[in-house]
């Protein structure tokens, strides 16, 4: 599992965070970067839901791979949009993958969500 963080945390109160994420779209500078995703057929593009999509952290992540031939599934948790335009959003980054279905966690229920997770898996 490759973990995509932030090269600046977010702030843990919510209005500055909200602002630091508006900031951060489409310029969002990550700790570590992933170069190569040659060896994996199959890949999970997890984010929380900001602004009815992917956080823009995850636009940085995935946004220079080759996804030619993969298959992509998506996992979303948010707080009311479900899975939002995520899906679209990742059909038309990752260029010549084959996105598949796609499940939308509450993010407040997801540590209940483990059987639901399997299930889909
Ligand atoms: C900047 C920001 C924007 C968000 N936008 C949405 C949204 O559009 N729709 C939604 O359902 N939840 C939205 N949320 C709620 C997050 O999706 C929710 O907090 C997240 O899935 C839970 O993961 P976390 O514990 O890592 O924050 C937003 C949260 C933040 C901080």
């Amino acid at each position: 599992m490759f973990k995509v963080e932030p090269l600046v945390p977010y702030s843990k109160e919510y209005e500055i965070c909200i602002k630091e994420a508006k900031d951060r779209v489409g310029n969002a500078p990550i700790k570590e970067r992933i170069n190569d995703i040659s060896n994996y057929e199959v890949i999970y593009i997890m984010s929380p839901i900001y602004w009815r999509t992917y956080a823009p952290e995850v636009e940085t992540a995935i946004k220079d791979l080759d996804f030619t031939g993969k298959t992509v599934r998506v996992v979303s948790t948010h707080e009311g949009s479900g899975l939002g335009n995520m899906v679209n959003d990742v059909k038309k980054i990752c260029t010549g993958a084959n996105v598949l279905d796609s499940i939308a966690i509450v993010g407040s229920q997801a540590k209940d969500s483990k059987s639901k997770i399997e299930s889909w898996v």
